[in-house]
C-alpha cells in the first residue's frame, strides 16, 4: 500500500510521525475519509471543502490549495492496485517541544494520507438489515468539526461491537444527534426524518447526498429535532456513511424496527443511491 506523508508517496510501512506531533499527544487533528469507486473519488469537492471547514474551525492554516488537494488524492488513487477505495486523509496541527496544549507558532502541519480497499457493503446486509444500540450522546459541542479526537466515538461504536451489533445510536436531551460514525435517519408517518446540521452531528457527505436523492425522487422529507420516540417507533431507520453508504437498522436495543425487515422506502433510497454513486 502506498501512502502519502507530508510532500511524498512510498510504502505505508515505511512512513513515520513525531512522538512529538499533536495529533498523537492531544487528538489536535482533522480527517476525511472519501470513497472511489472505479478510481473516482465520489463527492470530491464537497469533501474537501468540509476538510478546509474542520481546519479553519480548528484555527489551523490549510496548508493546501484545493487544487493541490485534488493532485495529492488523485497521485495516491493511481498508485493503488485495487479500483474502488477509501481515502484517509488528515492534518494535524505538527511536531512541538515543548509539550504545550497552547498552539505552536508558527506550526508545522503533518499531512498524512493513506487508501484502503473499499468493498461494497455484503449483500446480506443491505437484504437484511443490521442491529443497532443506543447510548447517550456525551461528546464536546462541537461535533460538526471532523475531528481526529474521536474518544467517545471510539468507546459508542465499541459498545455496539460487544453487543453484537453495528451502529450505536445517539441521543442528546431527548433528540437524536447521529451515529457512531454514522448519520441516521428515519421513517415515520411515511415520512423521511433527519436532524438538521448543528454543532451537535457531524454533517455527512452521505447525508447530504440522501436529502438531495429525497428531493430529485420526489420523496417525502422534514429536516428537523427528531425526538428519541419518534425513532423508538419509526417504522424505518438507516445509518448513512461514506463506507457504508446505506444500510436499514432492523433492530434498536433488541427490538424490532418497523416489521424487523429493511423497509420500501429503504429499497427505493438504496436503489436510487446505487444509481447515484456510479
Ligand atoms: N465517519 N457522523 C460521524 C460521527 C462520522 O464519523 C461519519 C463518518 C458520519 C458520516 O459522514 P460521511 O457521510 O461524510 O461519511 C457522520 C467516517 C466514515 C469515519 O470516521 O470512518
Amino acid at each position: 500500500l502506498t501512502a502519502y506523508l507530508n510532500g511524498r508517496y512510498a510504502p505505508l510501512g515505511e512512513l513515520s510521525v513525531s512522538v512529538l506531533d499533536r495529533g498523537f499527544l492531544f487528538g489536535d487533528g482533522v480527517y476525511e475519509v472519501i470513497p472511489v469507486y472505479s478510481r473516482h473519488p465520489f463527492r470530491l469537492e464537497e469533501h474537501l471543502k468540509r476538510l478546509s471547514g474542520s481546519l479553519a474551525a480548528i484555527g489551523l492554516a490549510d496548508p493546501h490549495t484545493p487544487a493541490q488537494w485534488a493532485g495529492l488524492v488523485a497521485g495516491l488513487i493511481e498508485r493503488q492496485p485495487f479500483d474502488d477505495q477509501s481515502v484517509y486523509l488528515q492534518v494535524t496541527r505538527g511536531p512541538a517541544y515543548p509539550r504545550n496544549q497552547a498552539f505552536p507558532e508558527p506550526p508545522q502541519p503533518t499531512v498524512f494520507a493513506f487508501a484502503d480497499p473499499l468493498p461494497a457493503p455484503p449483500a446480506a446486509l443491505v437484504e437484511h438489515g443490521v442491529a443497532a444500540i443506543s447510548q447517550p450522546d456525551v461528546r464536546w459541542g462541537r461535533c460538526n468539526v471532523k475531528a481526529i479526537s474521536l474518544l467517545a466515538n471510539v468507546l459508542a461504536r465499541q459498545a455496539s461491537v460487544d453487543a453484537g451489533a453495528a451502529e450505536t445510536i445517539l441521543f442528546r436531551d431527548g433528540l437524536l444527534t447521529e451515529g457512531a460514525a454514522s448519520n441516521i435517519f428515519v421513517v415515520a408517518g411515511g415520512r423521511i426524518v433527519t436532524p438538521a446540521p448543528s454543532t451537535r452531528m457531524l454533517t455527512g457527505i452521505t447525508y447530504d447526498v440522501v436529502i438531495e436523492l429525497a428531493r430529485l425522487h420526489g420523496l417525502p422529507l422534514q429536516i428537523r429535532e427528531v425526538h428519541e420516540d419518534e425513532v423508538r417507533g419509526a417504522d424505518e431507520i438507516w445509518l448513512t456513511s461514506s463506507s457504508k453508504e446505506i444500510l436499514a437498522i432492523v433492530t434498536l436495543d433488541g427490538t424490532a424496527v418497523g416489521n424487523g425487515v429493511p423497509g420500501p422506502i429503504y429499497r427505493q433510497m438504496h436503489h436510487h443511491y446505487q444509481q447515484f454513486k456510479v
